[in-house]
């Protein structure tokens, strides 16, 4: 049990990455609050979490909001008292041909993924900061490592979250505040069932075959579970990653190499 005693948020973890990591959290002794967009999925995992012998809070929020991210503090530190842990997780992804990308769309996907992950460590870190301990961790991806022809919008804003990792960590260190980030491949969740969609019908794929393409270019050969990604959130949120901080780790199965 690496995590008795801590409490966590995870947010978008009614689902997919999110989900596995607050599950795995509580099998390791957490209480996790679980803000997700959407509600119903939110009190499921806040469900199994309850289930686990743990307390799990679902909420819904969307982390664009100023004010639901203020609400996400209260509630976290109204039913646990204290905030040990942030996982930035929740985002979204968009396949378009770069030449056709709009505005709006480039606003929407930097504003979840990139702007939200600050506010959201920003107003935790407050609390945070109170307690002079706690534990940051960030979604970024492969897509931040390098670029991707039909991600333009989405590999901007998982770089973003490398800067914004890299700049935290070492603003928060005084603090006893570890600030790292997570680069996952290829994960088996709703996110890539609508990447090979997408991806597919610009290039006119049938479904399935653009992930099949894409996993069977994994060095390790086979695709990434949920569980895979939620392993290495756990560690890094871990006293045993004590000495860690301002780093992005790779979780790909060789994929990306850096
Ligand atoms: N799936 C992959 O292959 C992969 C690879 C690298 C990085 N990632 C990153 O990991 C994270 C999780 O990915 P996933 O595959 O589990 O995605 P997913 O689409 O399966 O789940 C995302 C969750 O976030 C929630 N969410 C979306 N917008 C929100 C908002 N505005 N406010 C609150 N909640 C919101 C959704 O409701 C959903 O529950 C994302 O940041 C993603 O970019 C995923």
């Amino acid at each position: 049990m690496r995590l008795t005693g801590k409490s966590a948020i995870v947010t978008g973890a009614g689902r997919g990455i999110g989900k596995a990591t607050a599950l795995q959290f509580a099998r390791e002794g957490a209480d996790v609050l679980v803000p997700d967009l959407d509600l119903a999925t939110s009190e499921q995992t806040a469900g199994e979490i309850q289930a686990l012998g743990r307390k799990g809070v679902p909420l819904r929020m969307d982390v664009t909001r100023m004010a639901d991210i203020q609400r996400m503090v209260k509630t976290a530190i109204r039913e646990f008292g204290k905030i040990d842990i942030l996982v930035n997780n929740a985002g979204i992804t968009l396949v378009r041909d770069m030449m056709k990308l709009t505005e709006a769309e480039w606003d929407r996907t930097m504003s979840i993924n990139a702007k939200a992950v600050f506010f959201c460590l920003q107003a935790v870190a407050r609390e945070m900061i109170k307690r002079q301990s706690g534990v940051i961790l960030n979604a970024s991806s492969i897509s931040g490592r390098a670029g991707k022809p039909m991600l333009v919008d989405y590999c901007a804003s998982k770089f973003a979250v490398v800067g914004i990792t890299q700049s935290a960590a070492l603003a928060l260190a005084r603090h006893g505040i570890r600030v790292n980030a997570v680069a996952p491949g290829i994960v088996d969740t709703e996110m890539w069932e609508q990447i090979d969609r997408e991806w597919g019908a610009l290039e006119g794929k049938p479904p399935g075959e653009m992930k099949r393409t894409r996993v069977a270019a994994v060095p390790l050969g086979r695709i990434e579970t949920p569980e895979d990604v939620a392993s290495l959130y756990t560690f890094l949120a871990s006293d045993e990653a004590g000495y860690i901080t301002g780093q992005t780790y790779n979780v790909c199965g060789g994929l990306q190499l850096n």
